[in-house]
């Protein structure tokens, strides 16, 4: 066989692997959600793409879970995917193209290997350790994290993030050599500043290094619940060493079937991690070190985005703030959901949901703005020229002002998506839906419709007039914002794109690059338009 051609690199992005600990709440959907807008949005620029997603089954927290409900780890983790983290995809309209589940043989045994391969480079070595750990966070702490417990918890330390007391942990155990990668790390944030984001993620990040780095326990044998270490299987591999690996395991490191080898040099390094800034040391100072170590190529980028809050805190399962998904989805629709969140959340910062918030944002932006815009835009030309587009006359200003917001949008759009900045992609794309709903307050078509020439002896439309101008204008606006909007609110754009009759005549929706998407005058004279359904119906309390 002669050397196979290098395969073209896909965009691969990943979510955090979620515990199966408890069910999703809404910031687990969060980040699942905003990875598949982005990668959404890649398919839609006609890239190749690759998205997981996936469970983290091995632990305490999640043996002791399952302890509490008297089942084995195993049983309650498939209780979990099956019943919980495989249909929230379902409800969020989330397009993933892999789950991995880290009990999976292709993980274990793939983990297994990367970890062998370490020991024979000497990167892993025999020792002992004793320090306060959280399960929550299933992390050894530094005594300098800790915070002091009041009420409940006086005179305790506590995690910061949990808010529980720790525990003083003392084993025997497997090391990998992490403080060796100090100055290694310290050089990648410097020659790839972008590859912590955002700023104040890559300064946190600079920061904790730059103390020195400790080695890394990575075993344990006070507990069985884990991938075996495989020249000593009393020990189990630490839970975060295990689940790290999911990225490179998933897409098929050290695999010998021509397939996976293939998916993972199409993949492999990935292009964003997304995590919540909970985990963002894990994902910034580890799993590099890991690579290193390994010697095999880093990921382009870490993104770290804020938290949800609850009253102020950090939404989450433990303190059980947690809202689930359906809750907001079952009124509002997925593509409610995701606009909401996307839209509303400067991407990075923290953020908090609101129903009042949430019921405002849905009648004002969505029903009223997007959702009418459509239907009345699909009605005037079902009314005067019987739901048939009709041939534009000569533009005027308007038209090219429009045009040059579309342009500008689509522009600005693709730029922020590159940049991770969703909220601002999203708000480019309503800088569209808004200008064209002044566009046809200003031209008002109905209006035109009673004026001289502008219709026919039976009243209808003719081509050529500036009725058939504004709506076909109004109309091709509308076709760009189904193409922009697609990875946002996909069932929207969808049911538009159905509504204005472009599949016929362009193809399917998922088939338009969106780097085109602003040009007008694509939709040809003749198309068929419907008035569908409200893309977005009014609520009924
Ligand atoms: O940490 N706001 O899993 P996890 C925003 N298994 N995002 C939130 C959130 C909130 N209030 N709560 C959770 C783990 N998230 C490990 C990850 S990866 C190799 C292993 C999201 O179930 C956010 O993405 O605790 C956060 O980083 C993640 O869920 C933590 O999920
Ligand atoms: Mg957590």
């Amino acid at each position: 066989m002669g050397p196979m051609p290098e395969p073209a690199k896909s965009f691969y992005m990943t979510t955090p692997i979620y515990y199966v600990n408890d069910a999703p709440h809404i910031g687990h959907a969060y980040t699942t959600v905003a990875a598949d807008v982005v990668t959404r949005w890649h398919r839609q620029r006609q890239e190749d793409v690759w998205f997981l997603t996936g469970t983290d089954e091995h632990g305490q927290k999640v043996l002791r879970t399952a302890e509490a409900n008297g089942v084995t780890p195993q049983e309650w983790a498939d209780r979990l995917v099956d019943s919980a983290w495989q249909p929230v995809l379902e409800t969020l309209d989330v397009r993933n193209d892999d789950f991995i589940r880290t009990t999976q043989e292709r993980h274990t045994r793939r983990v297994q290997a990367f970890l062998q391969d370490l020991y024979d480079k000497g990167e892993i070595y025999a020792g002992s350790y004793e320090g306060p750990y959280c399960v929550g966070c299933e992390e050894y702490k530094l005594p300098g994290d800790l915070v002091d417990g009041t009420g409940e918890y006086e005179g305790q330390k506590l995690c910061p993030i949990h808010g529980r007391p720790v525990e003083m942990l003392s084993e025997q155990n497997y090391f990998f050599r992490m403080s060796a990668y100090a100055e290694r790390l310290l050089a990648l944030y410097e020659d790839q500043p972008d590859f912590v984001q955002p700023a104040s993620a890559r300064n946190e990040v600079i920061g904790f290094v730059k103390q020195g780095l400790q080695d890394l326990s990575i075993s344990r044998s006070t507990f069985d619940w884990g991938i075996p270490i495989p020249w000593d299987p009393a020990h189990v591999l630490y839970v975060w060493f295990d689940a790290l690996l999911n990225y490179a395991t998933a897409v098929g490191l050290d695999s010998d079937d021509p397939a996976e080898r293939e998916r993972f040099a199409r993949t492999w390094p990935a292009d964003v991690h997304l995590v919540g800034k909970d985990i963002l040391r894990f994902h910034a100072v580890i799993w590099p070190a890991m690579l290193m170590a390994a010697g095999l190529p880093l990921p382009r980028r870490v993104f770290a985005h804020g938290w949800l809050l609850v009253g102020g805190e950090k939404m989450s399962k433990s303190k059980l703030t947690g809202i689930a998904p359906a809750d907001i989805i079952d009124t509002f629709g997925s593509d409610a959901f995701r606009y909401y969140f996307m839209r509303t959340i400067a991407f990075g910062g923290d953020g908090s949901f609101s129903w009042e918030d949430m019921t405002a944002r849905y009648n004002g932006e969505l029903a009223n703005g997007f959702g009418n815009l459509a239907s009345r835009t699909a009605a005037m030309i079902g009314k005067y020229f019987g739901g048939v587009l009709p041939a534009p006359g000569p533009l005027t200003e308007q038209e090219t002002a429009l045009a040059d917001v579309a342009a500008r949008a689509v522009a600005d759009a693709e730029a922020a998506i590159d940049r991770l900045a969703i909220h601002d992609a999203v708000a480019a794309a309503w800088s569209l839906v808004d200008a064209t709903n002044v566009y046809i307050t200003e031209t008002q078509p109905w209006k035109l419709a009673k004026e001289e020439g502008e219709t026919d002896a039976e009243g209808r439309g003719v081509d050529g007039g500036r009725l058939a101008t504004s709506l076909v204008t109004a109309a091709e606006a509308l076709r760009a914002l189904a193409v922009l909007l697609h990875p946002v609110t996909p069932k929207a754009a969808t049911a538009l794109w159905a509504s204005l009759g472009a599949e016929p005549v362009l193809g399917p929706l998922a088939a338009q690059p969106v780097q085109s998407a602003a040009a007008f005058g694509v939709l040809p004279a003749g198309t068929t338009v419907t008035k569908g359904e409200a893309l977005f119906p009014r609520l009924v309390d």
